[in-house]
């Protein structure tokens, strides 16, 4: 029995996040989630959206925690999560008419980034929507003094870094940016879809 891993964030953002996707992924049928985490979103959006196949995915150190969380919730929508690393693997099979991913695109190197913009533009069919949640820098500006700070921690781990929305548009093409959600603790919900 491995201990399910837990983020607070994930705790806070969640029900905010569910708001959303409940209106926009209203007629999507099959979902891929690009870097579950914990698992934590996964196991708390599914079984609300019945109507979707809710695809986790993420490096393999991670699925442990991932299938802890999945055990729990039992239900039939949630599925088991596949080894997608962007950069590394190919987009996995699967017919994918919706993606979702979360505090990801910060994480990535800026070239992971683009390859995942690209990716997912590539792989959706005309309509497909992307749901990406995440802190994100607006003509060169930070959004607030505490991503800022955020930013300096995310390159003293060497992480990529907060993105700029413009950076994103031109990477994700053909997708269209269809909505930017403002969402609490400044973070955004970028809409694509692709047409
Ligand atoms: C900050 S965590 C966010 C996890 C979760 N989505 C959440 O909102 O709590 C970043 C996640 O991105 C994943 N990740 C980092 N680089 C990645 C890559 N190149 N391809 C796929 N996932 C990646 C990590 O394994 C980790 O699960």
């Amino acid at each position: 029995m491995v201990d399910k891993p837990f983020s607070q964030a994930c705790e806070n953002n969640k029900q905010p996040i569910l708001e959303v996707l409940n209106r926009v992924l209203a007629d999507r049928q099959k979902l891929l989630e690009i870097g579950s985490g914990t698992g934590q979103h996964a196991a708390y959006f599914a079984p609300k959206l019945k109507h979707l196949e809710w695809q986790t995915s993420d490096m393999p150190n991670n699925h442990l925690g991932i299938k802890a969380w999945l055990d729990e919730a039992q239900v039939s929508n949630l599925h088991q999560p596949i080894s997608f690393t962007v950069g590394t693997n190919d987009w996995p099979l699967g017919n994918f008419d919706a993606v979702y991913t979360a505090n990801t695109t910060h994480i990535m190197q800026p070239s992971e980034s683009k390859l995942m913009m690209e990716l997912v533009a590539d792989n959706l069919p005309h309509g497909g929507i992307f749901c990406q949640y995440g802190p994100y820098n607006f003509q060169g500006q930070y959004t607030s003094d505490s991503n800022a700070a955020f930013d300096q921690h995310l390159s003293e781990q060497g992480c990529g870094g907060i993105r700029d929305i413009d950076e994103l548009v031109t990477w994700a093409r053909p997708l269209n940016l269809i909505e930017t959600i403002a969402m609490p603790a400044n973070n955004f919900m970028l809409i694509w879809q692709k047409r």
